[in-house]
């Protein structure tokens, strides 16, 4: 099977609608990143989504909706929410998150209703949902009348995807058909939160919505890695972090410190390579055998930057710069297809400068960096 990328129109997206509602997969784009979709309450189609991405069990999905923005949200999703385990305090928190961030970059845990299957949620007591806001994702799902589980359409610990080719290299030999809708506007996940009984927030991967704009809307929000250990037994209890997780030393599900990773070896630099002496090169250890590095930078030019680290190796490099003037929604939506850039040209081993914002999406860019340059070897 090599899989169709097909134009987003109405016959094709009820096509897929379909597909969907007899057990098949599509990758379907939203503004963060491709989706690899399937029914979500139908375990079939649920393990074909493991299956395809080779992705573990203990791993939960994201189920995405479209919901009717003209009445109350959160009432909308009790069939797949236990809206009943919310104090009113929680409710009204969630309400206002769903009125200020939906449809957009934001997915939330919530306590899980019986209708949505283990499969689904690797077995804990909560459910993650989300209403993206491209229009082919929302018309697919409005098409199916199902909420969808679509984790990102990569096989598990890659690169995700943000644009149909990405998709096709990834699953393309696996899945049948690719909507398209062009390259992905945010270019990085969604921002999992956490909303426990009383209403506290927990942030479990930060993505697409800032921080700081959540906390505007709703109060503090604390990341696991902050939470006292008393408060980490609480998450527990409450099945935010499952035992599985904690046995293999994550903070969340899917927080794999390795994950988004390139095949060929990452480093990531401690600062830009504006900055680099011959010292801090020589520091980084790179095997004698590269004869030709790869370069992520994060802003200005990229000839230009290749041309240094040349002047200081004497090796060749192929670099690319995610955005000339260092805007971070630039460097978002750019990350994935650089990275990926790199991997595929004759770099041998990569070299990735450091996000210096640390806030908003820098938050985000960080995070996947780290996690895409884990593993590979330290000095
Ligand atoms: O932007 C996105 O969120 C994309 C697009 C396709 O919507 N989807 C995505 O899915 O990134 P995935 O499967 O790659 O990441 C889902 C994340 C994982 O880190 C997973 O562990 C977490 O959500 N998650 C899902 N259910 C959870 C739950 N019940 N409790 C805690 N974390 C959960
Ligand atoms: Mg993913």
């Amino acid at each position: 099977m090599t899989a169709r990328v097909l134009a987003p129109t109405g016959q094709n997206v009820a096509r897929c609608a379909q597909a969907l509602l007899a057990g098949d997969l599509v990758a379907m784009p939203t503004e963060t990143v491709y989706g690899l979709a399937g029914h979500a309450l139908e375990p079939a189609a649920l393990a074909r989504i493991f299956a395809t991405k080779e992705r573990p069990t203990f791993d939960p999905l994201i189920l995405h909706v479209a919901l009717d923005l003209a009445r109350p949200r959160l009432q909308q999703l009790a069939h797949l929410v236990d809206i009943e385990r919310l104090s009113s305090h929680a409710q009204a928190q969630v309400e206002r998150l769903l009125q200020a961030f939906w449809p957009g970059p934001l997915t939330l845990v919530l306590p899980r209703s019986s209708a949505v299957p283990d499969l689904a949620t690797s077995g804990l007591p909560t459910v993650a949902v989300r209403m993206p806001r491209h229009p082919v994702a929302l018309a697919l799902i409005r098409a199916a009348g199902v909420p969808l589980a679509a984790p990102s359409a990569n096989r598990f610990g890659r690169i995700s995807p943000t644009h149909p080719d990405h998709v096709l290299a990834e699953l393309g030999e696996r899945i049948a058909w690719v909507l398209d809708g062009g390259p992905c506007e945010i270019g990085v996940e969604s921002t999992v939160l956490a909303v426990s009984g009383r209403g506290e927030l927990t942030l479990l991967r930060p993505g697409g919505l800032a921080r700081t704009d959540l906390e505007s809307v709703a109060g503090p929000v604390v990341a696991p890695g902050q939470a006292q250990p008393s408060e980490q037994v609480r998450l527990s209890e409450q099945g935010l972090l499952s035992e599985s997780v904690r046995d293999a030393g994550m903070a969340a599900p899917g927080m794999l410190e390795s994950h988004y990773a390139p095949r060929k070896p990452l480093t990531l630099l401690d600062s830009s390579v504006a900055t680099l002496e011959p010292h801090t090169w020589q520091a980084l250890a790179i095997p004698p055998s590269v004869r030709h590095l790869g370069l992520l930078l994060q802003s200005g030019d990229a000839q230009a930057g290749a041309a240094r680290l040349q002047d200081h190796t004497g090796l060749h490099v192929t670099a690319i710069s995610l955005s000339p003037d260092g805007d971070p929604a630039d460097i978002a939506r750019h990350l994935f297809a650089g990275l990926r850039a790199l991997d595929a040209s004759e770099a041998e081993w990569l070299l990735a400068e450091p996000c210096t914002q640390t806030v908003g999406l820098g938050h985000a860019i960080a995070d996947r960096l780290r996690r895409a340059s884990h593993g590979t070897r330290q000095p």
